[in-house]
């Protein structure tokens, strides 16, 4: 048994995430998630909300909200809506907990007694009008790279270069759209991240397990140069900046940057789980604590992996403390909207609280996971959408168990039937099985999610094909053992098509494991000889056909929907 521990990218607190940001990391982590857990390994997965920096002060700020209520209220709706898509995190905590903040002062310190923090004076944009500075996104303007109109301070939204908000062309205040601005000194600690380069390289170049995507955004941040970077900021909401122990002379008014705490913030979840469950954080993050065990798997969209791949880890590497650094890093493209971006701020696309409003949870689960952003950026439509689950979810799936479940109800008196010996349907079967159950391990091993998902509805296809060559219709009248086979294996196969089918559409498939009366115990990922798999459920066992398990996707429900979220959808 394997420690797998699994982190997905902080969700901003800044308001309900939308569907790309749920398919770009915390589903395929969930996803990966249930599939370890049902392979027996000790599993750690954990999220929360990224709650500090101007992303939180912005929107706490629309809201008309302090920024401590909002982001309590906001955690808690992030928290319930990861709940209702079956997000089975063993901790959802917060980046502004007790936890992070020890942390993260923590890591400031010993970075600053290693001679890797160093005091600088900094060119900031000050707004006259607002009386204050504007860091990271309180600035707006063009994008000096690629000219993108509405650049923020702190990254492009258009190209994902990082920025400095000096560098925006036409700059103005995020807060009150003031261009009275200039550039004035302030006081800040910058990391010497140039200091760690070689050391980083070297980690990266070690780093055999990372994904193409992962490994490519690094290297080119690498090749690019390290720059030294600011880790504090002129804001009121953070971590507050410390010496000693101590508020830091001449930092009163500052806190660290968010993306400095907001990595630590995984370490400090795990504190808080341990600290509600009373188990030991240090074996899932301390190497000299029995962490060098531990599998590290990180999923995160691409704007993210610089984040992961340099800076989080020249903190930990820099810290010259064990800590456990990423082992596997899954990267993301872009899920788009109509050939645009989905988008927070111009409330575009559909937003996991909506999405809900449509349809149950597995919906969502099974196309953003079987048509994720990976090898590319993809698209989102409703027509897709809409041909996607009506062929794999209802046709495939759906068709096939209750096609089995309902026959057999009828015709068996609703138990396992018992007589007949496997034949040349029931030996094409086990072949069939035999190969995709291997085939889709070794891709969520791999994290190809798309490819494991296509296996999975290979495997349910297998069902229906099966079904037309073994006939326990047409044996029915003349031999009744031949249909007792063909029956018994296709209830069989329809449990092994539910729990294979677990990690990505878990409601549903607990709806047919339960139906069939099929024990907690006996629902782990399949293993052993095929044939074995399609004949182990108890002879003369009851079982109850599951109510619709997926309704198909109207013509008029799709135009509704169009209609709905058409604000903003670029040609949608
Ligand atoms: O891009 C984002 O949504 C960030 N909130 C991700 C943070 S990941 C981690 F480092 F905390
Ligand atoms: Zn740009």
């Amino acid at each position: 048994m394997a420690r797998i521990l699994i982190t997905s990218a902080l969700p901003y607190i800044n308001g309900v995430k939308h569907l790309g940001n749920l398919a770009g990391s915390m589903l395929p982590a969930d996803v990966y998630a249930r599939f370890q857990r049902l392979r027996g390994h000790e599993v750690l997965s954990i999220c929360a909300t990224d709650e500090h920096g101007t992303p939180a002060e912005l929107a706490a700020a629309a809201a008309d909200q302090d920024v401590r209520s909002y982001c309590d209220e906001q955690h808690q709706i992030q928290k319930d809506l990861g709940d209702r898509y079956g997000l089975a995190w063993d901790h959802f905590g917060r980046t502004s907990s007790d936890a992070n903040k020890t942390l993260t002062q923590h890591f400031a310190e010993v970075l600053e007694a290693n001679g890797l923090i160093e005091e600088v004076t900094e060119s900031q944009v000050f707004s006259i009008d607002d009386d204050r500075f504007l860091p990271d996104r309180y600035v707006e303007g063009v994008c000096p790279n690629c000219g993108y109109e509405k650049a923020r301070g702190d990254q492009c939204d258009n190209c994902g270069k990082l920025l400095d908000p000096v560098d925006l062309i036409e700059p103005y205040s995020a807060i009150s759209g003031s261009r009275n601005l200039e550039v004035r000194d302030t006081l800040h600690l910058r990391l010497r991240q140039t200091v760690v380069e070689t050391r980083l390289r070297a980690w990266v170049d070690a780093s055999k397990e990372w994904p193409p995507l992962a490994k490519s955004i690094a290297n080119k941040w690498l090749d690019e140069g390290l720059r030294d970077r600011t880790i504090t900021r002129d804001l009121k909401w953070g971590v507050p900046v410390t010496k000693d122990g101590q508020p830091r002379d001449g930092f009163e008014d500052k806190v660290f940057y968010v993306w400095f705490d907001a990595p630590i913030g995984y370490i400090a979840a795990t504190v808080e789980w341990a600290e509600k469950t009373g188990q030991d954080w240090e074996r899932w993050w301390r190497t000299d604590k029995g962490a060098d065990d531990v599998s590290y798997v990180q999923f995160m969209g691409k704007d993210n992996v610089a984040f992961h791949t340099v800076s989080f880890p020249a903190t930990l590497l820099g810290s010259e403390e064990p800590w456990k650094t990423v082992d596997k890093l899954k990267a993301f493209n872009w899920l788009n909207w109509y050939g645009g971006k989905f988008s927070t701020s111009s409330k575009r696309g559909v937003f996991m609280d909506q999405a809900l409003e449509l349809l149950p949870a597995d919906y969502w689960r099974w196309y953003l996971t079987a048509y994720a952003p990976e090898g590319a950026d993809a698209q989102f439509t409703w027509d897709h959408f809409q041909s996607a689950i009506n062929t794999d979810l209802a046709n495939v799936l759906g068709n096939f168990v209750n096609r089995i479940l309902k026959f057999a109800k009828s015709r068996f008196d609703g138990v396992v039937p018992d007589g007949g010996a496997p034949g040349e349907h029931e030996t094409w079967l086990a072949g069939e099985v035999e190969q995709r159950l291997d085939r889709i391990a070794a891709h969520y091993d791999a994290m190809e999610f798309r490819k494991a998902a296509a296996e999975t509805r290979a495997l349910w296809a297998a069902g229906n094909e099966y079904l037309t060559r073994a006939e326990p219709w047409s044996h029915f009248k003349t031999d009744k053992d031949k249909a007792a086979v063909g029956v018994r294996t296709g209830i069989n196969l329809a449990v092994l098509s539910a729990i294979i089918a677990q990690p990505v559409i878990p409601a549903a498939s607990a709806k047919i494991l339960d139906a069939v009366g099929v024990p907690a115990d006996k629902r782990a990922w399949p293993s052993g000889p095929c044939a074995a798999l399609l004949d182990r459920l108890p002879r003369g066992q009851a079982f109850a056909v599951p109510e619709l398990l997926f309704a198909k996707i109207e013509d008029d429900q799709v135009a509704e929907w169009t209609e709905r979220f058409s604000g903003g959808a670029e040609g949608g």
